[in-house]
């Protein structure tokens, strides 16, 4: 992997989003009442929460639509676009829509820090999930195109912890709470019910 000073500053940008993301309350894509039973994924609301090559949209969400056991989003990266290296207790599975790309995972959590991650090749009509709590990242390595990816997850909102590299201590990796799209509906008017 060619870590240039770009990719480099994405992770920063990246890392530093979901640590400090501003709690700004956007209420008009906050709302039960705007959830219509049948909605056109061209028409809903896309962000790229300054993330540097992420185009967001909650297709249904836990803070943005009341949805209470599972989380649906349309993740596309740009060329050279990733996540954070990261992991979360919840269940995630992805669906690869167009392009392809690479997943890093790092499958043990017996050892003190996630250590050097597995390699997988992700491609179109593919599908993968990442097993609870390990560290893992998407990585759009295809220089050509953008990846779109469907990811499902399972116990919304999102409680993710985010490591710096491979090898910082699993103790040390920082709670993104809430990440930047849930952030933004945290004080709008629907409230999250138990
Ligand atoms: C969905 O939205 C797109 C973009 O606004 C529009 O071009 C398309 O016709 C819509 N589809 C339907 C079935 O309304
Ligand atoms: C994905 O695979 C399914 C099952 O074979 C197939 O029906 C579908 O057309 C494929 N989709 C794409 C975009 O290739």
């Amino acid at each position: 992997m060619n870590l240039s000073t770009t990719t480099i500053l994405i992770i920063k940008t990246i890392v530093l989003r979901f640590l400090f993301s501003p709690a700004t309350a956007q209420a008009s894509s906050c709302s039960i009442k705007e959830f219509p039973v049948v909605r056109n994924i061209s028409e809903l609301p896309q962000d790229d929460y300054e993330l540097g090559g992420l185009s967001h949209i909650t297709i249904a969400g836990s803070l943005m639509h009341g949805m209470k056991e599972i989380e649906i989003w349309l993740h596309t990266y740009s060329p050279g676009a990733h996540t954070p290296i990261h992991r979360h207790s919840c269940e995630e599975v992805f669906v690869v829509l167009k392009g392809s790309g690479t997943l890093f995972l790092a499958s043990s959590m017996h050892e003190k820090y996630p250590g050097k991650p597995q390699e997988f090749h992700i491609f179109p009509n593919s599908t993968f999930y990442i097993p609870v709590n390990d560290a893992h990242q998407v990585w759009n390595t295809n220089d050509h195109e953008d990846l779109q990816v469907l990811v499902i997850i399972s116990q919304p909102p999102i409680r993710a912890f985010v490591y710096e590299d491979w090898f910082m201590p699993h103790a040390a990796a920082k709670l993104a709470f809430p990440i930047p799209w849930d952030a933004r509906c945290l004080e709008a008017p629907f409230k999250y019910e138990l």
